[in-house]
């Protein structure tokens, strides 16, 4: 009888997933630590990683059995994904699962932002606060707006219709849009989200020269990866209100947040939770675990990743 296959994972990512759909078939290794992680590489027929963990040629280096990288999360900007591709060894991701509990938290955000939630919540919590007044924190009412959403995969459509939902004016900038459109579409973006995966194409993409063709009332919302943005340009516009506000999910050097962004009233910060719901986290357990064990079993799951294309 041939031995079950070794998986090793980088995190114990849901107990009850691991002991139904995955225990039973295979041989479990969870690696708490980075020694941990390349000793038991040596022995993986396959790996699952959280969204941050790097899988690059000196990790595959370590790991000569390697079939399949299940990521436990959308986003693939963590793998070398050429690198796997020539070796063999196939990706899959969670798509899908994770799709409403990201766009209902980029709404969260924009909610906190429109209405001046950190500034509100410091008031209350300083023990300041001296009762209702007529111009008190006075903020943006949605309904009429004009949103444009950058980035048109599964997370921002279902982000455009809650937006619609809510009131809001939808558009969407694509790769299609020339940069003439893209221009035209920031100049009138009273709201403008992000969910473009992050690509080397997609690095910086909102930088100083688009940030500046915003208009005044514009917040700006991140829920992709916060390389997408370049900070330090951020931080600036909203220090000196060229814009409105901003409401940001992730950040350029994660975990890292700068004092720059922590300290301005007008940012509502949020430490990754766009998939941080626990319908989102057990799905995406499920969802990784089966994608990575019909790999193993030579099958084509529906969540593999093409190597030449990544999308939210
Ligand atoms: C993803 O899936 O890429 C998210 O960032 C994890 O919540």
């Amino acid at each position: 009888m041939r031995r079950p296959p070794r998986i090793v994972l980088t995190y114990p990512i849901h107990a009850r997933a691991i002991s139904e759909e995955l225990s039973p078939h295979a041989r479990v290794t969870i690696a708490r630590t980075r020694a941990e992680l390349l000793r038991s590489l040596r022995d993986a027929d396959a790996l699952i990683t959280r969204v941050f963990d790097r899988v690059d040629e000196k990790l595959l280096d370590l790991a000569p059995k390697l079939r399949a990288v299940g990521n436990y999360g959308v986003g693939v900007d963590n793998i070398d994904l050429r690198a796997c591709a020539r070796r063999g060894v196939r990706v899959a991701n969670t798509p899908d699962v994770l799709t409403r509990a990201t766009a209902e938290l980029t709404v969260a955000l924009l909610f906190a932002a429109a209405r001046r939630f950190p500034e509100g919540e410091a008031l209350c919590r300083s023990g300041r606060f001296r009762g209702w007044q007529p111009d008190l924190l006075l903020g943006q009412e949605l309904q009429g707006r004009r949103a444009v959403l950058v980035g048109k995969g599964r997370i921002g459509r279902e982000t455009g219709r809650l937006f619609r939902a809510l009131g809001l004016k939808v558009e969407w900038i694509t790769r299609k849009d020339t940069p003439g459109m893209v221009q035209k579409k920031l100049k009138r973006a009273q709201v403008l989200s992000l969910h473009i995966p992050l690509t080397s194409e997609t690095l910086g993409w909102l930088d100083e020269s688009r940030l500046a063709l915003l208009p005044p009332e514009a917040i700006v919302l991140n829920t992709t990866r916060g390389p997408v943005v370049d900070e330090s340009a951020l931080v600036r516009v909203l220090k000196e209100r060229k814009i409105f506000a901003a409401g940001l999910d992730v950040f350029e050097k994660e975990p890292e947040i700068p004092l720059a962004l922590r300290r301005l009233p007008n940012v509502v910060l949020s430490p990754h939770l766009g998939s941080a719901t626990a319908e989102a986290r057990e799905a995406m357990a499920r969802l990784v675990i089966s994608g990575v064990l019909s790999i193993l079993g030579g099958k084509r799951p529906w969540n593999e990743v093409n190597p030449n294309e990544t999308s939210c």
